[in-house]
């Protein structure tokens, strides 16, 4: 049964920071996250806003989208690493929010970024199985990332949310081949009752790194010949730095020389950082922003690769093909983006002093 996306929503919050505010707040030459790491926005939350709220936002954005009747969804999943309770899952927050009850599956998903994929791909292999006997699934990532003042991941701190519903394939196919590696590691972590992150950073880039190798050599092959035949190759976006730093080692690793690893990424990777680029790490959100934006530009037939990765660490890379629907999610991701505030240094220090969660 063919399979994929048949619409999506995308909900930021009401606030950015320009991170060259934040490196000069922080005393650091400004080169160093806009080249270094090459992030140039961070989304913020406003006062009422959070990962179930940006999370129902996007729901509803693309539930409106899709315009199904609520009776034909089967499943609502929702990927996050933002947990509101430690049992009661962030789908109830959400599904209260929606009105949505009756004959469904609501569940959370836990895999730092990669939550959101897994929710996708279970939803994904629930449909094509058949066990959805004709209902579609609502998937949600949905996150708010907040490192320790000062931490060296602050700059790379974000917010937002990706609604997908995933039954009938209006706007792009998803093959039900896939290609997945993991390792237990610590590389970036949270105890429970902790307000942030720990991370092991120089960890976190060579594990990002290996899952892209093995998830790309093992779908493409060691010389990995056909990934030129994508239109784009999407990435979970930490941060933009990390994507480029990834292209390159998986170039090295099949014998690529530097021209054609950089020639690669400018054509085929670093336009799909455009929205990345306004938003900071959403976590789960990331790469389904990422894809979001190429499938809003991409013709009817492009093939889409989209890398996941989560900390802990599993990896997986998911490929589609786009119909080149009309983007209905485009232009409320701009309107998010345009009617946002921005903060400066003085008001994101009060903002960060009043600011946690747990
Ligand atoms: P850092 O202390 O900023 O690292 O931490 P750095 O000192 O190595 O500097 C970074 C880059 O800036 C370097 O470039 C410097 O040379 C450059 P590179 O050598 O790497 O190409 N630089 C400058 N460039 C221009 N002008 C200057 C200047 N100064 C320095 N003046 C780190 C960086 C990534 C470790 C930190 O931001 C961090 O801890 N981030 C959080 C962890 C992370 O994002 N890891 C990525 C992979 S893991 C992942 O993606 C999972 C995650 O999303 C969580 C989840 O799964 O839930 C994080």
């Amino acid at each position: 049964m063919k399979t994929g996306i048949s619409s999506i929503g995308i909900k930021l919050p009401s606030r950015y920071l320009d991170v060259r505010e934040l490196a000069t707040l922080r005393s650091v030459d400004p080169n160093k996250f806009t080249k270094g790491l090459g992030c140039h926005q961070i989304a913020l939350c406003g006062d009422h806003e959070d990962a179930v709220s940006l999370g129902a936002g996007a729901a509803e954005r693309a539930l409106e989208a899709w315009g199904g009747r609520r009776e034909d969804l089967g499943l609502i999943a929702v990927g996050t690493e933002t947990a509101a309770d430690m049992s009661r899952p962030l789908s109830a927050f959400i599904a209260e929010k929606l009105e949505l009850s009756g004959a469904l599956r609501s569940y959370e998903v836990k895999h730092a970024c990669y939550g959101g994929t897994l929710a996708l791909r279970q939803a994904l292999e629930w449909h094509a199985s058949g066990a959805a006997a004709g209902k579609s699934a609502l998937v949600i990532a949905s996150d708010v990332s907040l490192y320790a003042p000062k931490d060296p991941g602050e700059p790379t701190q974000g917010a937002g949310a990706v609604a997908m519903v995933i039954g009938a394939p209006t706007v792009a196919e998803i093959d039900i081949a896939t290609t997945s590696w993991s390792e237990p590691v610590f590389d970036f972590w949270r105890p429970v009752g902790e307000a942030h992150p720990r991370v092991d950073g120089p960890l976190s880039l060579d594990c990002y790194k290996r899952g892209a190798w093995e998830t790309t050599r093992a779908r493409f092959g060691d010389d990995l010949a056909g990934l030129d035949e994508l239109h784009a190759l999407c990435f979970h976006t930490p941060f933009p730095k990390m994507v480029k730093k990834a292209v390159r080692f998986i170039g090295e690793q099949a014998g690529w020389d530097e021209a054609k690893a950089s020639s690669f990424f400018e054509a085929k990777v670093e336009p799909s950082m455009r929205w990345n680029r306004q938003v900071g790490n959403s976590y789960t959100a990331s790469l389904w922003i990422a894809v979001a934006d190429v499938l809003s530009r991409a013709p009817s037939g492009a093939r889409i690769g989209a890398y996941s990765y989560g900390s802990g660490f599993g990896a997986e890379l998911l490929t589609m093909t786009a119909t080149g629907a009309a983007p209905t999610w485009a232009a409320p991701f701009e309107q998010d983006a345009l009617t946002r505030a921005a903060m400066d240094q003085s008001s994101y220090e009060t903002w960060r002093v009043k600011t946690t969660h747990a």
